[in-house]
């Protein structure tokens, strides 16, 4: 485990909204007692959830402590989880009702909680409007730069388009002023992306490298092995997978593999340079031999059930499961360069990579061996190519040529490797630990700004207005989706990678 050397300096009371829901069970509370062991939350801390259903204080925290036992990433042992669970309460109230809201800030008085809060909306949008008026009418809001603070974290999904996004922005900006509502995107928390940044602009060797000139094209890969488990058939039937992850955990992807260096690691550097790539972000346009997207929808196996018979899917349902899409970056640095996105459920492998495929060189002195196994061709020179794996076995790669050991002068591709593993015997913190611990502390870096929101569904707005309609193609659940999606490829040979 790594240790977090950090602590948070004021006390909070950290109070969840649509507490008995599956992420507070799965992920938030795990995070906090995580925080709790590694000492980051020993200047006092309440645990509030807020919800509908006619709990006891022993009933929700007997829920919690049956949620650690079984989705907490470290050992939970009895002492501290104790400790832990004497931090926890609840506080029943129906969103929508005022009182529920002026009950919580008496508590606040009553019971002397710590008086700076965090709110974790973890809430379906529909819900926000009411929960944040209801949060400022009641006081429970704080005005912005003032002691107690107040910060609102705000789930996924920000909207289904840009209409609807500027929507829940405006009726958030409405309530709470910007620099106190954090926007998680919990793939911006996973330790291998924040290395994505650090290894851009901590090394020279790359940077320069890092453009039109060099780079052939960029992949990045979100493949899932998951389909609709845990009852998610309504919401994923609505969202589908260009949304669902596309319009954020690859999109800030993409944006930090090629932003230009900031001008500092603060939030407003980083976020104005992710800015400037969204902005210049386009779908790629269509040839006859390469269209720029392709959409998928799984068709099942024998044992395994396609989409459309999935629970609380529609029979006919067109949501697609598997999208890939080639884009483009209108700017001087990558102009030119496709940078293609793919991403889909059920499919063969779960992995999330960038590869950033550099040109081959310009005169081929040397035969190229590629062996698969103990069988070796020989073939035209292979590229460079880095790799950022982001999960699983967390780490980061380069291909690169060397002499084979042989009579003869040729070469083959090896790797150069940077795996976690076997550099630190660590388990890497889960996403949610960090981001749960930068909102304590008030370091916004890692969430996503509102006009980074709007940019992102600008961008899918166009996609799905330039396709009309992406009718999905079939694809068999545990492949790697439909083949149409190789014609994307400018450059076929080149592969998707992963496959
Ligand atoms: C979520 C999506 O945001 O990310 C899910 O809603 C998806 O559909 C999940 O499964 C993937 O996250 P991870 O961390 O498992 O790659």
């Amino acid at each position: 485990m790594i240790t977090l050397d950090v602590q948070i300096e004021e006390p909070v009371t950290f109070v969840i909204f649509g507490a008995t829901g599956d992420l507070t069970r799965r992920k938030l509370i795990p995070a906090l007692y995580t925080l709790f062991k590694e000492g980051a939350l020993t200047s006092g801390f309440s645990i509030i959830g807020f919800a509908r259903r006619d709990y006891t204080d022993e009933t929700f925290c007997q829920l919690m402590e049956d949620a650690l036992r079984e989705h907490c990433r470290i050992p939970v042992d009895d002492p501290s989880l104790k400790a832990f669970c004497a931090h926890l309460s609840y506080h029943r109230g129906d969103i929508s009702d005022p009182t529920a809201y002026t009950r919580l800030m008496q508590r606040f008085n009553d019971e002397a909680l710590p008086p700076n809060r965090l709110f974790y909306l973890s809430i379906t949008p529909d819900l926000i409007e009411t929960a944040t008026h209801n949060l400022c009418e009641s006081g429970l809001i704080t005005p912005a730069g003032g002691s107690p603070w107040s910060r609102t974290v705000v789930e996924k999904p920000f909207g289904h388009d840009l209409n609807s996004a500027q929507n829940l922005n405006r009726i958030l900006l409405e309530h709470i002023d910007e620099s106190q509502i954090y926007r998680i995107d919990h793939y911006l928390g996973k330790e291998t992306v924040q290395n994505i940044l650090s290894f851009r602009f901590a090394n020279t060797i790359f940077e320069p490298v890092f453009n039109r000139t060099y780079v052939d094209h960029i992949q990045i890969t979100a493949a899932e092995t998951v389909g609709m488990e845990s009852g998610r058939g309504a919401f994923y039937d609505k969202t589908g997978a260009l949304r669902d992850m596309v319009a954020n955990h690859l999109f800030q992807l993409l944006c930090l593999v090629t932003m230009e260096p900031p001008d500092g690691l603060e939030a407003k550097s980083i976020r104005n340079e992710k800015m400037k790539i969204l902005r210049a972000l386009a779908l790629a346009s269509s040839t006859a031999d390469h269209p720029s997207v392709c959409c998928g929808q799984y068709a099942g196996t024998e044992t395994a059930p396609a989409f459309r018979e999935e629970e609380r899917v529609a029979p006919d349902s067109n949501t697609e499961t598997f999208i890939a899409l080639r884009m483009e970056i209108n700017n001087w640095r990558w102009a030119g360069v496709p940078v293609y996105l793919r991403t889909g459920k059920n499919l063969a492998k779960k992995t999330t990579e960038i590869s950033v495929q550099f040109k081959t060189p310009p005169l081929s002195l040397f035969q190229h061996v590629a062996c698969k196994g103990d069988l070796c061709d020989l073939t035209g020179v292979e590229p460079n190519t880095l790799i950022f794996r982001i999960q699983p076995d967390e780490g980061i790669f380069l291909q690169v040529s060397a002499k084979r050991p042989s009579m003869q002068l040729v070469v083959e591709s090896v790797d150069m490797d940077f795996s976690y593993s076997g550099k630190w015997d660590k388990e890497l913190p889960e996403a949610y630990e960090r981001l749960l611990l930068d909102a304590l502390r008030g370091d916004s870096t890692l969430f996503t700004r509102s006009d980074e929101v709007e940019a992102e569904w600008e961008v899918i707005d166009t996609i799905f207005s330039g396709t009309k309609e992406c009718s999905p193609k079939p694809y068999p659940s545990g492949s790697w989706g439909p083949m149409e999606a190789d014609a994307l490829l400018i450059n076929p040979s080149n592969g998707w990678k992963n496959e």
